[in-house]
Formats: C-alpha cells, sequence, structure tokens
C-alpha cells in the first residue's frame, strides 16, 4: 500500500534524511559494486528505520578519484550502477513507500575527463575554453586557501595541452567551472531541470561557497557566488513546488547563514561548526563548546532549516575549530596517526565513542533534538566501524552490513572482488554488526535508534520548535526546551561518564508535569523554585511538559 508523502512544501522540516553511497549499499549482480537495483531492494530497511528521505551520493558516470565527485557526465547513471531505468525504478520504489530522494549537484567543478574539460584544454578557441578558469600564471587569486592540504600544492596545475594553468579547489583532476560564463550557468539549470524531471525532490549542492573567483578575496562566499544561487533557486521555485535545495558550505554560522539569503537561495544548509562541538562537549564533560557556536548562530528565515550531522562520508572536519581545539580534537579522537586526514579525523561514530552505547544514545539524542533535520550516515544506525588501513576516505565508506554470511550480504561476488573490503575485525565485524541481527534483538541499537526516530515524528516540535537553552551551574547538564504552539519539551542530557545533578530555572514554564517521551513516565510537577534532575552517567531524557 503506497504511502502518502506529506504536500507540505516544507516538508524537510520535519524530515529525517539518511545518506548513502549507492557502491556501498547493496550489489544485486554479483560483481562487487552496489547498484540501483541492490538499493531498491533495500529500501523496507530505510523505510522501517523511519527515514523521510534519501540523500543519494553521486551516482553519475565519472573515473571515481574522488567518490564519484568528478563527474564526467552530468546526465546519466555510471553504468557500474545500473541504468537510468534503474534509477527511475529506485525513484518510484522509494517514493511509492512515502520516502523522498535527493541527489548531488557537484556545481563547482567537474572531472578532467568531463567532454567540456576535453574540449577546453584541445586549444585555446575551443568552445568550451571559458567554461573553466584558466590562466597563463599561477599567482593569480593568492589568498585562496587550499582545501585538500595532504594531496594538493596549489590551487593551480599546468595542462601541458594547452599550455596554461587551470583552477580548482580540490583535486587537480577537477577543474573549476566558471561561472562567470552565461553558457554555464545555462547548462547547470538543465543539469537540475533533467533531474527534476524526473522526480528528484531535491539536492544536496557540494562545495558552494567556491562558485566564482575575485583577485584580492578569500574566492569564497563572494557576493557573485550567493547571485549565481539566487539565480538557479528563481528559477527552481519559477517551475517547481516542494523541492529542496540543501547547501554545503563548511564555513562558520554567519557565512553559512548568507546562504538562506531572503528565502531566496537554499532551503537548508548543514550546520559544519556544531559537528565538532558536539564531540568536544562530550569529551570535556561541558556543554560550552556547543552553547558558543550555538550563541554564535544568527536565526534563519521561517522556511529554512539548518541540517544536523554527526559522521559523513567525509573526514570529520576540523576546519571550523581553533588550533587548539583541533589538536583536543586529534588527541582524544585519532590517538592512531592513520584516522587523521586533512584537518579532520576518518572514522565512524561508533568507534569515535568507543563503542559505547550510551554515548553513542547520547550524540544519536543529540542529533535528533536539536535545532535543525537530522541526517543519519549509513550504517551509523547498527554501529558500523571503520578501517582506517584504507586509503582516503574510503575507511568510512565501507560495504553495509546486512547479514553476518557471505560479504555481509552486500554481494554474492568472491571477496576479493568487493568495491571495498568489508570490516572485519572482532569488535565492528559483519559477524558482530549486521542488520539481520538486530532486526531480531528488540535492545538493539537499530532498534533503539527506530524508536528515537518514531518519538521524533510524534511531533513538529522537533523540527519547527523555538530552542531555548537552560544554564545551570553544573556544565556537564545540557538543557534546552523546545517549544511550538502550546507544546513544550525538556531537553536534559549528562555529557559527563558520572552521574550528575543540575538545578533547572523552569519557574517561568508553571506547574506543568515533566512526562518521558519515551516510557511514559511522569517526573515530580515543575514549582517555582529550580528543578533539581540527577542523570546517570551520559543520560538524557526528553520530556513532554503537560498541563495535568
Ligand atoms: C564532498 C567531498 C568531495 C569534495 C570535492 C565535498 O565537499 O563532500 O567528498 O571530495 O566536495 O568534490
Amino acid at each position: 500500500m503506497p504511502m502518502v508523502r506529506s504536500d507540505d512544501p516544507l516538508w524537510y522540516k520535519d524530515a529525517v534524511f539518511y545518506q548513502l553511497h549507492v557502491k556501498s549499499f547493496c550489489d544485486s549482480n554479483g560483481d562487487g559494486i552496489g547498484d540501483f537495483p541492490g538499493l531498491t531492494s533495500t529500501l523496507d530497511h530505510i523505510a522501517s528505520l523511519g527515514i523521510d528521505c534519501v540523500w543519494l551520493q553521486p551516482m553519475y558516470p565519472s573515473p571515481l578519484k574522488d567518490g564519484g565527485y568528478d563527474i564526467s557526465d552530468y546526465t546519466s547513471i555510471h553504468p557500474r550502477y545500473g541504468t537510468l531505468r534503474d534509477f527511475d525504478c529506485f525513484l518510484d520504489a522509494a517514493h511509492a513507500r512515502g520516502l523522498r530522494v535527493i541527489i548531488e549537484l557537484v556545481l563547482n567543478h567537474t572531472s578532467d575527463e568531463h567532454p567540456w574539460f576535453v574540449d577546453a584544454r584541445r586549444s585555446r578557441d575551443s568552445p568550451h575554453r571559458d567554461w573553466y578558469v584558466w590562466s597563463d600564471t599561477d599567482d593569480k587569486y593568492r589568498d585562496a586557501r587550499i582545501i585538500f592540504l595532504d594531496t594538493e600544492r596549489s590551487n593551480w596545475t599546468w595542462d601541458p595541452i594547452s599550455r596554461a594553468y587551470y583552477w580548482h579547489r580540490f583535486f587537480s583532476h577537477q577543474p573549476d567551472l566558471n561561472y562567470d560564463h552565461p553558457a554555464v550557468r545555462e547548462e547547470i539549470w538543465k543539469v537540475m531541470a533533467f533531474w527534476l524531471d524526473r522526480g528528484v525532490d531535491g539536492f544536496r549542492v557540494d562545495a558552494v561557497p567556491y562558485l566564482v573567483e575575485r583577485d584580492g578575496t578569500s574566492c569564497e562566499n563572494l557576493p557573485e557566488t550567493h547571485a549565481v544561487m539566487k539565480d538557479l533557486r528563481a528559477r527552481l521555485d519559477a517551475h517547481y513546488t516542494g523541492k529542496v535545495l540543501l547547501a554545503e558550505a563548511n564555513m562558520w554560522p554567519e557565512d553559512i547563514r548568507s546562504y538562506f539569503g531572503d528565502e531566496d537561495e537554499f532551503h537548508m544548509a548543514l550546520h559544519f561548526p556544531i559537528m565538532p562541538r558536539l564531540f568536544l562537549a562530550l569529551r570535556r564533560e561541558d556543554r560550552t563548546p556547543l552553547l558558543d557556536i550555538l550563541a554564535r548562530t544568527p536565526s534563519i528565515p521561517a522556511s529554512c532549516q539548518w541540517a544536523l550531522f554527526l559522521r559523513n562520508h567525509d573526514e570529520l572536519t576540523l576546519e571550523m575549530v581553533t588550533d587548539a581545539d583541533r589538536q583536543y580534537m586529534w588527541d582524544e579522537y585519532a590517538t592512531d596517526p592513520r584516522a587523521r586526514l586533512n584537518l579532520g579525523i576518518r572514522r565512524r561514530l561508533a568507534p569515535l565513542l568507543n563503542g559505547d552505547r550510551r554515548q553513542i544514545e547520547l550524540m544519536t539524542s543529540l542529533l535528533m533534538s536539536l535545532p535543525g533535520s537530522p541526517i543519519v550516515y549509513y550504517g551509523d544506525e547498527i554501529g558500523m566501524g571503520d578501517n582506517v588501513a584504507l586509503d582516503d576516505r574510503n575507511s568510512v565508506r565501507t560495504p553495509m552490513q546486512w547479514t553476518d554470511g557471505l560479504n555481509a550480504g552486500f554481494s554474492s561476488a568472491d571477496p576479493e572482488r568487493l568495491c571495498l573490503p568489508l570490516v572485519s575485525d572482532a569488535q565492528y565485524g559483519y559477524t558482530a554488526v549486521n542488520v539481520t541481527a538486530q532486526q531480531h534483538d528488540p535492545a538493539s541499537l537499530l532498534n533503539w535508534t527506530r524508536r528515537l526516530i518514531d518519538v521524533r515524528h510524534s511531533t513538529p516540535v522537533f523540527g519547527r520548535g523555538a530552542t531555548t537553552f537552560l544554564t545551570p551551574g553544573n556544565h556537564a547538564v545540557l538543557a534546552f526546551t523546545r517549544t511550538l504552539d502550546q507544546q513544550t519539551i525538556l531537553v536534559v542530557c549528562n555529557l559527563a561518564g558520572t552521574a550528575q545533578t543540575a538545578a533547572l530555572e523552569l519557574g517561568h514554564l508553571g506547574d506543568a508535569v515533566p512526562v518521558g517521551m519515551f516510557d511514559g513516565r511522569s517526573w515530580p510537577r515543575l514549582t517555582p523554585d529550580p528543578y533539581l534532575v540527577t542523570l546517570g552517567p551520559y543520560e538524557f531524557a526528553w520530556l513532554h511538559l503537560k498541563r495535568l
């Protein structure tokens, strides 16, 4: 029985997202590589988790030197993953289950194997020459930093064919498109329309801040870049409804805020700076880093929404923290030097938290209750591990662990043919951590996560409510209220590994009775006096304040 998707154009405010790469999810034809028919066969798992929208990482033809973020054809599917028809079947099957799907839009750059770039470098007079950014010297735009510090020495690379330098903010095989050229903007809109017409529900837009370059600037967040996005948004609004644009702008809160514009750029933006501060607050057993960054976060227009995440397909980025905090994070969370990459840590959630179920639950509860829409990274719902012996960010991109059988149920290929090796260590290997085993265990992380999402969905407060932070003297306790219309939810969390007590000032909320949202248990009625709460190690509670 097909589920009906909400026809509210602001659906993304209530949605829980699930991020995955088709390559690593499920292989249907036994070639060792995940594909669309495989992914389609697993939609029940995603739907049963309570997910509303799948964020699909790049599935385009690509030389795959950067996980597919190096696109060589924007209007097709990589043959390894299936055909356009397979994609359409997947999209229909997702929609039939009430799931939306957003795909990746890599605007900033193409692969150097894209026919546009092949033509552009062929000669200085070729029709696509100005679709990219060229220079006779490598000293323009000197104030632009290098992002992939571990591999790149310059943002310019010499092209021996046309004897000039081309500009790239990421890998040297990813030349930046030139957004000063109207034909580029036109072409990208055509790409968007191609996928929107097939029925996708929006885009996660990659590497947004870097679209336009200007000398004497950092070449990031420029007004001209905003103008490009405003143009694309206006076209989107003119032709479609209910679609979402999600910005990847790894920036400070005030800079990310600018990508919401006046409700005329992005609907959503990933809140990068919150993420490392959740990990900092946990290790320091002190809410201060989190509250500081939230205090620094400007309010956003009514139709806009933050996107929150704990982990994703990249390294846990530490670009938006101080040098001292970065060092602290490395010391605490990346003791194995192989776990470090660029300015980050290439590990998954469960191993970062030493596999401690209480810490995983606490962090996931924050993901689901702080202001914004949560994104779950595939595999984190079962506590999958990582493999830092693999290169680059492949450590956190290993195949999904479905069963304890051959290749974790991911593929019937010979194990050596898998796109990436399975995690197979004693603690996180697929014999110990897999979907099937957790389905059958009522107390599993999977079933706990389902319940958490279910409770989140029981009210629009988490997605839409106002947030007020309390400031009890005990900094190990994080407490806040979420309020929408007449409904208030109190969230209390113990960030420490020992029991903690805090006195909460809740007098202004009258004499409501806090009722546990998971167990229905009533807590003592609020009074004008400070409200004493005691929480066990890493314990949290979501409490409905009821007028009884
Ligand atoms: C993606 C990365 C990718 C980079 C360059 C990012 O922001 O998340 O995985 O390497 O863009 O395309």
